[in-house]
Protein backbone atom coordinates (compact mmCIF):
# COMPACT_ATOMS: atom_id res chain seq x y z
CA UNK A 1 0.00 0.00 0.00
CA UNK A 2 1.23 3.31 -0.70
CA UNK A 3 2.26 5.47 2.30
CA UNK A 4 0.97 8.65 3.01
CA UNK A 5 2.67 12.11 1.85
CA UNK A 6 1.92 13.96 5.06
CA UNK A 7 3.59 12.85 8.14
CA UNK A 8 2.34 15.45 11.03
CA UNK A 9 5.45 15.64 13.28
CA UNK A 10 4.03 15.02 16.66
CA UNK A 11 6.39 17.06 18.46
CA UNK A 12 4.64 16.10 21.74
CA UNK A 13 6.40 15.12 25.26
CA UNK A 14 3.55 13.67 26.90
CA UNK A 15 1.22 11.04 26.05
CA UNK A 16 -2.17 13.29 27.23
CA UNK A 17 -0.94 15.49 24.50
CA UNK A 18 0.08 13.54 21.68
CA UNK A 19 -3.08 11.34 22.37
CA UNK A 20 -5.15 14.56 22.05
CA UNK A 21 -3.28 15.77 18.92
CA UNK A 22 -3.58 12.00 16.91
CA UNK A 23 -7.37 12.15 18.02
CA UNK A 24 -8.08 14.92 15.68
CA UNK A 25 -5.88 13.39 12.94
CA UNK A 26 -7.85 11.04 9.96
CA UNK A 27 -5.73 7.87 9.92
CA UNK A 28 -5.47 6.55 6.10
CA UNK A 29 -4.76 10.24 5.35
CA UNK A 30 -1.77 10.92 7.22
CA UNK A 31 0.90 9.50 8.62
CA UNK A 32 2.74 10.38 12.14
CA UNK A 33 6.34 11.47 12.79
CA UNK A 34 7.39 9.98 16.33
CA UNK A 35 11.13 11.70 17.41
CA UNK A 36 13.12 10.90 20.78
CA UNK A 37 11.54 14.03 22.57
CA UNK A 38 7.97 11.48 22.02
CA UNK A 39 9.07 8.28 22.03
CA UNK A 40 11.47 8.33 24.99
CA UNK A 41 8.16 9.89 26.88
CA UNK A 42 6.31 7.10 25.93
CA UNK A 43 7.94 4.09 24.22
CA UNK A 44 7.26 1.98 21.50
CA UNK A 45 4.11 0.42 22.73
CA UNK A 46 2.43 3.71 22.57
CA UNK A 47 3.65 3.59 18.86
CA UNK A 48 2.71 0.36 18.01
CA UNK A 49 -1.15 1.52 19.69
CA UNK A 50 -0.88 3.76 16.78
CA UNK A 51 0.04 1.55 13.68
CA UNK A 52 -2.84 -0.73 15.63
CA UNK A 53 -5.32 2.40 14.76
CA UNK A 54 -4.19 2.36 11.19
CA UNK A 55 -1.29 5.27 11.28
CA UNK A 56 1.42 4.94 9.45
CA UNK A 57 4.61 5.98 11.58
CA UNK A 58 7.47 7.32 10.74
CA UNK A 59 10.08 6.45 13.36
CA UNK A 60 12.72 9.39 13.32
CA UNK A 61 15.27 8.52 16.26
CA UNK A 62 18.41 9.42 13.55
CA UNK A 63 19.75 5.88 14.99
CA UNK A 64 23.75 6.07 14.91
CA UNK A 65 25.77 3.30 16.60
CA UNK A 66 27.94 0.60 15.85
CA UNK A 67 26.53 -1.48 12.99
CA UNK A 68 25.64 -4.21 14.68
CA UNK A 69 23.68 -1.64 16.99
CA UNK A 70 22.25 -0.07 14.20
CA UNK A 71 21.21 -3.37 12.76
CA UNK A 72 19.21 -4.82 16.07
CA UNK A 73 18.00 -0.75 16.75
CA UNK A 74 16.33 -0.95 13.24
CA UNK A 75 14.76 -4.87 13.74
CA UNK A 76 13.21 -3.47 16.71
CA UNK A 77 11.67 -0.73 14.25
CA UNK A 78 10.18 -2.98 11.87
CA UNK A 79 9.10 -5.01 14.80
CA UNK A 80 6.72 -1.98 16.32
CA UNK A 81 5.15 -2.06 12.48
CA UNK A 82 7.02 1.49 11.44
CA UNK A 83 6.59 2.54 7.88
CA UNK A 84 9.91 4.52 8.07
CA UNK A 85 12.93 4.98 9.99
CA UNK A 86 16.25 6.69 9.75
CA UNK A 87 19.90 6.70 10.56
CA UNK A 88 22.99 9.13 10.57
CA UNK A 89 24.59 8.53 7.20
CA UNK A 90 27.66 10.17 8.86
CA UNK A 91 27.53 6.44 10.82
CA UNK A 92 29.08 5.15 7.26
CA UNK A 93 28.33 2.86 4.43
CA UNK A 94 29.15 -0.54 7.05
CA UNK A 95 26.43 0.88 9.31
CA UNK A 96 24.19 1.77 6.52
CA UNK A 97 24.46 -1.96 5.01
CA UNK A 98 24.07 -3.83 7.99
CA UNK A 99 20.81 -1.93 8.77
CA UNK A 100 19.70 -2.50 5.65
CA UNK A 101 20.76 -6.28 5.20
CA UNK A 102 18.94 -6.65 8.58
CA UNK A 103 15.66 -5.05 7.16
CA UNK A 104 15.82 -7.29 4.12
CA UNK A 105 15.73 -10.02 6.57
CA UNK A 106 12.07 -8.66 7.32
CA UNK A 107 8.97 -9.54 5.43
CA UNK A 108 7.32 -6.21 5.91
CA UNK A 109 10.50 -4.01 6.02
CA UNK A 110 10.31 -0.56 6.81
CA UNK A 111 11.68 2.35 4.42
CA UNK A 112 15.29 3.13 5.41
CA UNK A 113 16.26 6.43 5.06
CA UNK A 114 19.09 8.72 5.74
CA UNK A 115 19.69 11.73 7.56
CA UNK A 116 22.63 13.81 5.94
CA UNK A 117 23.67 16.74 7.11
CA UNK A 118 21.50 18.56 10.02
CA UNK A 119 20.24 21.62 9.42
CA UNK A 120 21.25 23.35 12.59
CA UNK A 121 24.92 23.05 11.12
CA UNK A 122 26.77 25.46 9.61
CA UNK A 123 29.77 25.39 7.35
CA UNK A 124 31.85 26.64 10.12
CA UNK A 125 30.87 24.01 12.91
CA UNK A 126 31.30 21.24 10.35
CA UNK A 127 34.83 22.44 9.82
CA UNK A 128 34.65 22.58 13.63
CA UNK A 129 34.27 18.94 13.42
CA UNK A 130 36.86 18.22 10.95
CA UNK A 131 34.21 18.41 7.54
CA UNK A 132 35.95 20.87 5.55
CA UNK A 133 32.98 20.37 2.78
CA UNK A 134 30.58 22.87 2.75
CA UNK A 135 27.08 21.83 3.72
CA UNK A 136 25.76 21.37 0.43
CA UNK A 137 28.84 19.44 -0.48
CA UNK A 138 28.16 16.92 2.23
CA UNK A 139 24.49 16.27 1.95
CA UNK A 140 25.45 15.11 -1.96
CA UNK A 141 28.33 13.48 -0.37
CA UNK A 142 26.24 11.19 2.01
CA UNK A 143 23.63 11.40 0.48
CA UNK A 144 25.30 9.16 -2.88
CA UNK A 145 26.80 7.15 -0.12
CA UNK A 146 23.59 6.20 1.47
CA UNK A 147 22.17 5.26 -1.97
CA UNK A 148 25.17 3.03 -2.55
CA UNK A 149 24.55 1.14 0.78
CA UNK A 150 21.16 0.30 -0.37
CA UNK A 151 18.84 2.94 1.73
CA UNK A 152 15.90 4.05 -0.09
CA UNK A 153 16.06 8.15 0.50
CA UNK A 154 17.45 10.94 2.46
CA UNK A 155 15.87 13.77 4.52
CA UNK A 156 16.32 16.86 3.03
CA UNK A 157 15.24 20.24 2.27
CA UNK A 158 12.85 21.28 -0.47
CA UNK A 159 15.55 23.04 -1.94
CA UNK A 160 17.71 20.64 -2.17
CA UNK A 161 15.06 18.13 -3.68
CA UNK A 162 15.34 18.91 -7.50
CA UNK A 163 19.18 18.54 -7.39
CA UNK A 164 18.87 15.44 -5.08
CA UNK A 165 16.38 13.67 -7.72
CA UNK A 166 18.69 14.80 -10.55
CA UNK A 167 21.75 13.06 -9.12
CA UNK A 168 20.40 10.14 -7.27
CA UNK A 169 17.25 9.53 -9.28
CA UNK A 170 13.25 9.47 -9.23
CA UNK A 171 13.35 6.18 -7.10
CA UNK A 172 15.56 7.54 -4.50
CA UNK A 173 13.10 8.73 -1.99
CA UNK A 174 12.96 12.28 -0.20
CA UNK A 175 11.69 13.23 3.06
CA UNK A 176 10.97 16.89 3.73
CA UNK A 177 10.79 19.03 6.50
CA UNK A 178 10.25 22.78 6.29
CA UNK A 179 7.00 23.05 4.50
CA UNK A 180 4.58 25.97 4.70
CA UNK A 181 1.22 25.97 3.11
CA UNK A 182 1.12 29.31 1.74
CA UNK A 183 -1.20 31.46 3.91
CA UNK A 184 0.68 29.96 7.53
CA UNK A 185 3.23 31.21 9.82
CA UNK A 186 6.77 30.37 8.91
CA UNK A 187 7.87 29.90 12.91
CA UNK A 188 11.00 29.88 13.04
CA UNK A 189 11.72 27.57 9.80
CA UNK A 190 14.12 29.37 7.67
CA UNK A 191 13.93 28.22 4.24
CA UNK A 192 10.46 27.10 3.89
CA UNK A 193 8.27 25.78 0.93
CA UNK A 194 4.67 25.12 -0.11
CA UNK A 195 3.41 21.75 -0.32
CA UNK A 196 2.66 22.16 -3.63
CA UNK A 197 5.88 22.97 -4.63
CA UNK A 198 7.29 20.41 -2.74
CA UNK A 199 5.76 17.93 -4.77
CA UNK A 200 6.58 19.62 -7.71
CA UNK A 201 10.49 19.72 -6.50
CA UNK A 202 9.83 15.80 -5.87
CA UNK A 203 9.67 15.34 -2.82
CA UNK A 204 8.26 12.12 -1.55
CA UNK A 205 7.03 12.76 1.75
CA UNK A 206 6.76 15.95 3.65
CA UNK A 207 6.86 16.08 7.32
CA UNK A 208 4.80 19.17 8.22
CA UNK A 209 4.41 20.12 12.05
CA UNK A 210 2.87 23.16 13.62
CA UNK A 211 0.68 24.60 10.57
CA UNK A 212 -1.47 21.15 11.26
CA UNK A 213 -0.78 20.84 15.32
CA UNK A 214 -1.33 24.21 15.66
CA UNK A 215 -4.61 24.81 13.64
CA UNK A 216 -7.53 25.18 15.64
CA UNK A 217 -9.25 22.10 13.28
CA UNK A 218 -6.04 20.47 11.83
CA UNK A 219 -8.74 17.70 9.64
CA UNK A 220 -9.62 21.05 7.91
CA UNK A 221 -6.05 21.74 7.15
CA UNK A 222 -5.42 18.65 6.18
CA UNK A 223 -7.71 18.68 3.29
CA UNK A 224 -6.72 21.49 2.06
CA UNK A 225 -2.84 20.60 2.01
CA UNK A 226 -3.92 17.30 0.02
CA UNK A 227 -6.44 19.05 -2.23
CA UNK A 228 -3.58 21.92 -3.24
CA UNK A 229 -1.12 18.50 -3.99
CA UNK A 230 -4.16 16.85 -5.85
CA UNK A 231 -4.23 13.78 -3.42
O1 LIG B 1 6.44 22.46 13.01
P1 LIG B 1 7.30 22.17 11.83
O2 LIG B 1 6.53 21.89 10.55
O3 LIG B 1 8.40 23.19 11.62
O4 LIG B 1 8.00 20.78 12.21
C1 LIG B 1 8.96 20.18 11.41
C2 LIG B 1 9.45 18.90 12.02
O5 LIG B 1 10.56 18.43 11.25
C3 LIG B 1 9.94 19.02 13.45
O6 LIG B 1 9.72 17.77 14.10
C4 LIG B 1 11.42 19.27 13.28
O7 LIG B 1 12.18 18.84 14.37
C5 LIG B 1 11.72 18.39 12.06
N1 LIG B 1 12.89 18.78 11.30
C6 LIG B 1 13.06 20.04 10.75
N2 LIG B 1 14.16 20.35 10.03
C7 LIG B 1 15.11 19.43 9.86
C8 LIG B 1 14.98 18.16 10.40
C9 LIG B 1 13.84 17.87 11.12
O8 LIG B 1 12.16 20.88 10.87
N3 LIG B 1 16.15 19.73 9.15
Amino acid sequence: MALPKIYVALDCQTENEAENLVSKLPAGKVGLKVGKELFTATGPDWVKKQVDKGFSVFLDLKFHDIPNTVAKAVTSAAKIGVDIVNVHASGGSEMMRAAKNALNQIDRSPLLIAVTVLTSMSDAELAEIGIQSSAEQQVLKLSGLAQQAGLNGVVCSAQEATMLKSELGSSFKLVTPGIRPANSSADDQKRIMTPEAAIQAGVDYMVIGRPITQAEDPATVITEILQAIGE
